[in-house]
């Protein structure tokens, strides 16, 4: 028997690697993709084989990642709890997917993952497993083992010849997780929701007050809903997030710091920056302003939490996730164009939208006079048509105040 174990590389999935070797007596293929972490991958090579590890995966996923995850969830303006944008959610179902690949394509019967039991990415990278190999089996060490403490697991380190990096430092007090999207901080002084993060935790971005003074302008193209170029450059999707990323952090955009529930029933405390996330939210709307029928984009508004809710719990690979992407994919043919955004110390402002497709037409909006585009009495007979109802109820004697 063999399992394929999502690996980082650092020293909790390392244990795990050792941990099922000896639990299970199996092989343990390796499996660490680069999404946009910011961290070297092949480093996890050597390490792997230092643990005995003889089938190692090491992918670049980075533009899958943007292209099939991040830009079809992004058509929907996706935002969890009217705060998230599901920067880790959204990864799951790709590494998700690319375990039991490649425990089909070893002949593995089993997957494993780092996750703890008490989180929601257990739940998404079971879900999106289950969903795509329904015969898997599943291994989560942190549910069953009884290393529950740092120094039990340090103990389990030297016991077995594991080796502590110890040149990486002190451990983070935070439990991280970054992509191209984000990256998140839980754990340590945060589980004290109310009491102000250190400003030493943020990596990617400065503080808007160390923002420069003066605001940076940047024009982002999009075709059929996605961003396609920046400042009239195309860039691929995982390069446009990266650059997005860096303009939006040095201009102190994409902090967020919220108490969210998890699928598991508790309430989390978690700080996360997404720049680049945030400056394409702010523009697709501004797109969809412009281009998007008003009960169409009311439609996609009120399916937009459910989207992000099962995109949070674990979903992507459902019948109703596929039916929600076809009707919102299917309202973005017509999403194209430019807006221009102005960016300063943390704000996102849209300071103009242009599209060949606008909707917007300037003759009939105009407080001018607008030569018989829009006939102003006509507004009576709608206004009083719309007021039918209430005036019936009104004159029966229905208190409507
Ligand atoms: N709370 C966020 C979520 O559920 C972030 C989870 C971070 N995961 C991690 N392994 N540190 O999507
Ligand atoms: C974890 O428990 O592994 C991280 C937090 C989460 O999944 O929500």
């Amino acid at each position: 028997n063999k399992v394929v174990l999502a690996y980082s590389g650092g020293l909790d999935t390392s244990v795990i690697v050792k941990w099922l070797q000896e639990t299970y007596q199996c092989e343990v293929v390796t499996f660490t993709a680069d999404i946009g972490q910011g961290e070297e991958v092949e480093p996890a090579r050597a390490k792997a084989e230092a643990l005995g590890v003889k089938e190692i995966y090491i992918e670049d996923l980075r533009e899958e990642f943007v292209r099939d995850y991040v830009y079809p969830m992004f058509r929907a303006n996706t935002i969890y709890e009217g705060e998230y944008l599901l920067g880790t959610s959204i990864a799951r179902p790709l590494i998700a997917k690319r375990l039991v690949e490649i425990a089909a394509a070893t002949g593995a019967d089993a997957i494993s993952h780092g996750a703890t039991g008490k989180g929601n990415d257990q739940v998404r990278f079971e879900l999106g497993a289950y969903a795509l190999a329904p015969g898997i089996q599943v291994i989560a060490p942190w549910r069953d083992w009884d290393l529950n403490s740092r120094e039990k697991l340090m103990e389990y380190c030297a016991d077995n010849n594991i080796e502590v990096d110890m040149k990486r430092g002190k451990k983070s007090p935070y439990s991280m997780d970054a992509n191209l999207l984000h990256i998140s901080y839980e754990g340590g002084i945060l589980e004290d929701p109310a009491s102000e993060s250190e400003e030493d935790m943020w990596r990617w971005s400065v503080s808007p007050e160390a923002a420069p003074d003066t605001a940076r302008y940047i024009e982002i193209g999009f075709a059929n809903g996605d961003a396609a170029t920046l400042d009239g450059e195309a860039l691929s999707p995982a390069t446009m997030l990266e650059t997005l990323n860096r303009i939006g952090g040095e201009n102190g955009i994409g902090r967020t710091d919220i108490v969210e529930n998890r699928y598991v029933g508790m309430k989390a405390r978690g700080c996360y920056e997404t720049p680049g996330g945030t400056i394409l939210l702010k523009a697709h709307r501004a797109i969809e302003s412009i281009t998007l029928d008003r009960e169409a984009g009311h439609l996609k508004d009120e399916l937009m939490p459910r989207y992000a809710s099962l995109i949070y719990n674990g979903y992507w690979w459902s019948p109703e996730r596929k039916a929600l992407q076809a009707l919102i994919d299917q309202t973005q043919d017509v999403v194209n164009g430019t807006v221009r955004l102005k960016l300063y110390k943390g704000n996102i402002m849209v300071v103009g939208r242009a599209s060949e497709g606008s909707l917007f037409d300037a003759t009939i909006a105009s407080f001018e006079d607008d030569g018989g585009a829009y006939d102003q009495a006509d507004a009576a007979g709608f206004i009083k048509l719309n007021a039918l109802r209430l005036r019936i109820a009104a004159k029966l004697g229905r208190k409507l105040d």
